[in-house]
């Protein structure tokens, strides 16, 4: 695989044979597509709503090295066809393309917009929050088991448990309050779908700035020990630390990156170990653990599918392709995920053995480089948290639909279902392991006397 500036260099033929391959703003599922173009080649031209142009890099080795690579940038300014006035205000993608924060910086600026939050996600201070994880991941427990006792033995095991345990961590984290969360989850959910009319994402759009913008003039007020008074302190030292469309441009990207992905994770892992009992088994065994569950998830269906948008500063080749300066491309993780020049032959299979093999690739699921998921100690601890007790108190849970039936997300961004049925404890069985709560408190009623 080579990167390198155009000047006379090779441009192969359209790898898509001709017409750029139409992403369909309705999402679904994305591998048959994926190993199509990648069998065509490591880039390929796509066609992005509203007939816009746009190339993706979904080729494992292609792709690390473009996400790396020093004249690739990140800010808008350099997305040719919104500075010549050919995107629409409503375009479905314009939010990931112009929020103000880390995504869409380079440079000095993103160091300095990264810099503001890093040090509440670095390992140490994640790992704090583990007992706090386990707490919620526990009541949610109990709310599943409620809805299911509710809907004759069946619950969306996404709206009741992979959505609220994410989105209560980060909504704890930022200081935003329970009320206005399920508003927030709506309004990301809107900002992200590719499937979306224009003045519905203006709408939105002007919503998720408004509610945030009540949120921060509010703790402006009345500071807390959270990471939105953090910012606001930082914001109202002046100097050029962090400026107000910054401020709630970060707001947004961590409520929205710091659930959504997750809710994703969550519920492809439980997808995955639902129809492949086998490798549920192996966790069981203790042949493999929860983290090699997620990290193999996190590779053969990566919860980001594409994400939008690097731009190259020239005419770049890349693994023979010609991406020309100032296109808007696509990170293509779920592609990268199961390519076989990379992850070998069985690329396809979902293998928990894998994570720990000597010979295996490291996945980039998390993004690779300078914009490396800000977020992934505390993604991992998440879901292994949620993983570990789910099939521990219910063993036997199993889907409660046909994987193939099951509606998808609307977006090519997410890559994931909408909602996912489950049956936490089939035929009625009861749940077999009791919980560490309810254990420790036995044993210690039963060492006291
Ligand atoms: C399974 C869960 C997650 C996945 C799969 C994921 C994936 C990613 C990926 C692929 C990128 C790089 C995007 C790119 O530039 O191409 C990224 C960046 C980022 N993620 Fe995550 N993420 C997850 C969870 C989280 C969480 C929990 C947070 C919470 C704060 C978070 C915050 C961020 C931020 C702020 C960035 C931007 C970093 C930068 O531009 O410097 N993510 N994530």
């Amino acid at each position: 695989m080579e990167t390198s500036s155009a000047g006379g260099a090779p441009h192969r033929p359209d790898p898509a044979g001709g017409a750029p391959h139409r992403l369909d703003p309705a999402g679904g599922c994305p591998h048959a597509d994926n190993a199509r173009l990648l069998a065509l080649g490591a880039v390929a031209p796509v066609e992005l709503p509203g007939g816009v142009e746009g190339m993706a890099v979904l080729g494992h080795e292609a792709l690390r090295e473009f996400l790396q690579h020093p004249e690739v940038a990140k800010d808008v300014r350099h997305f040719a066809a919104l500075q010549e006035g050919r995107i629409e205000p409503g375009w479905p993608l314009l939010t990931f393309a112009t929020v103000r924060g880390m995504t869409t910086a380079d440079g000095e600026d993103h160091r300095r917009l990264r810099s503001l939050v890093a040090r509440v996600f670095t390992p140490r201070r994640v790992e704090a929050l583990r007992p706090r994880v386990v707490e919620l991941t526990d009541a949610l427990l109990d709310d599943l088991a409620a809805a299911a006792e509710a809907g004759a033995g069946v619950a969306d095991l996404r709206r009741h448990f992979a959505l609220p345990l994410p989105m209560s961590v980060i909504g704890e984290l930022l200081g935003v309050e329970a009320e206005f969360r399920d508003r927030l989850h709506k309004l990301s959910n809107a900002v992200t779908g590719t499937d979306i009319e224009p003045e519905a994402v203006l709408a939105a759009n002007r919503e998720l700035v408004g509610v945030l913008g009540e949120i921060a003039a509010a703790k402006t007020a009345r500071p807390g020990d959270d990471l939105t008074s953090a910012l606001i302190a930082a914001r109202d030292e002046g100097g050029d630390r962090l400026g107000q469309e910054e401020l709630i441009g970060t707001l947004v990207l961590l409520i929205v990156a710091g659930h959504e992905t997750t809710l994703n994770l969550i519920t492809n892992a439980v997808r995955a170990l639902c129809g492949h009992r086998d490798q549920l088994a192996l966790v069981r065994a203790g042949e493999a653990s929860w983290s090699d569950v997620v990290e193999e998830t996190l590779r053969w269906d990566a919860p980001v599918s594409y994400f939008p948008f690097r731009y190259p500063v020239r005419d770049l080749v890349v693994d023979g392709t010609v991406i020309p300066a100032g296109t808007p491309v696509l990170a293509g993780y779920s592609a990268a995920g199961r390519d076989r020049a990379a992850h070998g032959p069985d690329a396809d299979r979902f293998d928990v053995t894998r994570p720990t093999r000597p010979d295996t690739v490291r996945h980039l699921s998390l993004g690779h480089g300078a914009h490396f998921c800000l977020g992934s100690p505390l993604a991992r601890l998440e879901a292994t948290i949620a993983l570990e007790r789910l099939f521990t108190r219910f063993p036997d849970l199993e889907l409660a639909a046909e994987e193939a039936d099951l509606p998808r997300l609307p977006s090519f961004v997410g890559n994931t279902v909408h909602v996912l049925p489950v049956r936490p404890a089939p035929n009625g069985r009861p749940e077999r392991a009791p919980r560490a709560g309810d254990l420790s408190g036995r044993l210690e009623r039963a060492t006291r006397g």
